[in-house]
């Protein structure tokens, strides 16, 4: 079977070069000239464990292109994987997505099925082959949402909880089928439902777990002032095989590039169709609050910060990827700035990413940004901070103050060193 990718991002890349190894010969397709030449030559732009692997194989086999319009495709799927960033209103913005669509439907036959990978909101689906008829094309339009993280993509694709299709085509439904087949003789689930059910489904489930991480974070809210422990509380909670033990720890908030854009969008759907949907909203107030409570935690211990010296170690959204969109650390690094501190920022992976869009003293170990500096505050769960040499640290600290908002240090290690130790979740802010 022969398949395409539209837009090389993160889901398009990650999905291409993955499809490849699962047997398929695949077309890549993207707009941006620099990004195709690169992944001619197996660079890739992202920060993906293992994907370099696997695109060199892909490569050498001969088993992936890379083009940067769209060349006449005889293809079985077109797979659309183009962004659907927010509008100022939270409204999902499909403009890329339907001119994608037209697109493909121009380059390839009537019988070539397209399916929307891309997070697009109800009803999506129907309009777009609605609008292929209305220029003239027969294309079936199916729906195939992804639920790949960053950082664990490979995984993720590979042995995913579930695949969904979304189409009432029983033709596109065998298709999508055969095409999962690789995946689903490993005895992955597959779930087959109508178009609108599965765009609803990608929606509900990082809603979902975006609540799961707003009501653990108030939690900790919780405990620090009841004097209990937010990482045995989740330990507690999660064991309940009904709660799951997933996406409850606690931290400085969700951030990335779909979360914050996804329950947006979906408040936003639940509007316009006049729905209340009054946990999203509380959702989306709380993470949105959560950076200024963090700022707030800082401020009550160090007094104020006009001038002060503050390390910040890890600026993107989580661990073991490069993206800092709409991370937390990001914006808690500007309420600093704005306050009078002096930042200083070391992450293993996001330094590049993050001076595009924030100003700062980029340091180039843990240690040269808490040099002098009155405290460290950990923003994301890099192991390389798990390791940090303490006594090095209670010896350049000018406060021996760490701020630990991800709660992965060894509590008894760090303040055996003479440091002052404060996590999230816990009385000693008081
Ligand atoms: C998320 C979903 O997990 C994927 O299933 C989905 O495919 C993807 O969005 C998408 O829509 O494309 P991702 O944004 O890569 O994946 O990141 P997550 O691992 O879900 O983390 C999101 C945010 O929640 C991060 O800021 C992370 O630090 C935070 N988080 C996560 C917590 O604060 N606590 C947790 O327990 C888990």
């Amino acid at each position: 079977m022969h398949i395409s990718f539209v837009g090389a991002g993160y889901v398009g890349l990650v999905s291409a070069v993955l499809f490849s190894h699962l047997g398929y010969k695949v077309i890549s397709i993207d707009s941006d000239e620099k990004k195709i030449t690169n992944l001619k030559n197996a660079i890739i732009p992202i920060y993906e464990p293992g994907l370099e692997k696997y695109l060199k194989t892909a490569i050498d086999e001969n088993t992936i292109e890379f083009h940067n319009n769209h060349i006449k495709q005889n293809v079985d799927i077109v797979f659309i994987a183009v962004g659907t960033p927010s509008l100022d209103s939270g409204e999902a913005d499909l403009s890329y997505v339907y001119n994608a669509t037209l697109e493909a439907a121009m380059s390839c036959s009537k019988d070539t099925l397209i399916v929307i990978k891309s997070t697009v909101p109800p009803g999506s689906c129907n309009k777009l082959k609605a609008f292929l008829k209305s220029h003239g094309y027969e294309n079936e339009v199916a729906s195939n949402p992804e639920f790949l993280r960053e950082g664990s993509a490979i995984e993720d694709f590979l042995n995913p909880d579930r695949i969904i299709i979304g189409t009432s085509s029983t033709k596109a439904s065998d298709l999508l089928e055969e095409i999962y087949r690789p995946l689903t003789n490993n005895g992955i689930d597959l779930i087959k439902t109508d178009t609108n059910t599965a765009e609803l489904i990608k929606y509900a489930s990082n809603s979902f777990l975006a609540t799961k991480i707003g009501f653990i974070n108030e939690m900790a809210n919780l405990c620090e002032v009841l004097d209990a422990d937010i990482d045995l509380l989740s330990k507690g909670m999660g064991s309940d095989k009904r709660i799951g033990s997933d996406f409850l720890k606690a931290g400085p908030g969700f951030g990335g590039s779909c979360f914050p854009k996804d329950i947006l969008a979906l408040s936003y759907i639940a509007s316009d169709k006049n729905q209340k949907c009054e946990i999203l909203d509380a959702v989306i107030s709380s993470n949105k609050n959560r950076k200024e409570y963090i700022v707030n935690r800082v401020i009550n211990v160090l007094g104020s910060i006009e001038k002060k010296k503050i390390a910040i170690l890890g600026i993107t959204f989580k661990a073991f990827t490069d993206d800092v969109r709409h991370s937390p650390a990001v914006e808690i690094a500007k309420s600093l700035q704005d306050k009078g501190a002096n930042i200083y920022i070391y992450d293993p992976e996001g330094m590049k990413n993050a001076s595009n869009i924030l100003e700062a003293s980029f340091c180039s170990s843990p240690y040269h940004a808490a040099e002098n500096a009155s405290a460290i505050l950990i923003l994301t769960e890099w192991d390389e901070f798990k390791k940090m040499d303490y006594a090095l640290l209670a010896n350049i600290l000018e406060e021996k103050i760490i701020f630990d908002f991800r709660n992965i240090l060894d509590e008894k290690e760090v303040k055996k060193h003479g440091l002052r130790y404060y996590k999230i979740g816990q009385r000693s802010y008081f």
